[in-house]
């Protein structure tokens, strides 16, 4: 090891991409418990040609599951954990016609929200829908792509580049 990169993994420390934290590109998490605990030796120069990997890993899994996690977190209280709605107040994601019929739009309504009649499935709601304005394209892009696969619903995948196009059209 030449003694350029060994002062370099020496004085290495996590950068700031692995600290904790919500949202957009720093929600790539990798476990920071390798080399960590009990019994186990801190071996930096390990540690540090696997960093890479651990954070790709993190990045894949976590943007896989990010959709969900923003769901349970943003969504769910509102129109349940499957998606069904709260009778004749919430409309259910669920088999939902309004998503089909209304895909182009969907970007604006979750970052506008909105508090007019709304007709899902024959029924009739109008109640507030809350805007999510600190939600990225990218997180948006997720959160769709989830519940446009879920429950019946199946859709074909949304990229970022769509939804950022038809945010731009929406502001
Ligand atoms: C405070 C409760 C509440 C929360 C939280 C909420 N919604 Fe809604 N949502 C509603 C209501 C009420 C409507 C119907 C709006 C109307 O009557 O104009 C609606 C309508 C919708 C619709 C269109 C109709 C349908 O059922 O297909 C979608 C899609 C939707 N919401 C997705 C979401 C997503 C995604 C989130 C999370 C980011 C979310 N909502 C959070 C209450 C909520």
């Amino acid at each position: 090891m030449s003694e350029n990169v060994r002062q370099r993994v020496e004085s290495f420390s996590p950068p700031a991409p692995f600290s904790r934290g919500e949202g957009g590109a720093h929600s790539c998490q990798a476990p920071l418990s390798a080399g960590e605990g009990p019994g186990v030796r801190f071996r930096p120069a390990v540690l540090f040609a696997f960093l890479p990997l651990l954070a790709l890993a993190g990045c894949f899994s976590n943007n896989r599951h990010q959709g969900e996690k923003l769901y349970a977190q943003h969504c769910a209280s509102c129109h349940g954990d499957q998606g069904q709605g709260l009778e004749r107040l919430i409309p259910p994601l669920a088999g939902s016609d309004y998503l089909t019929d209304h895909r182009r739009e969907l970007p604006c309504l979750l970052h506008n929200g909105q508090n007019e009649v709304m007709v899902v499935n024959g029924v009739g709601y109008h109640n507030v829908m809350p805007s999510n304005k600190g939600l990225s394209p990218a997180q948006l892009t997720n959160l769709l792509n989830y519940i446009e696969s879920h429950w019946g619903n199946e859709a074909v995948p949304r990229t970022i580049h769509d939804v950022q196009a038809q945010l731009d059209k929406c502001r």
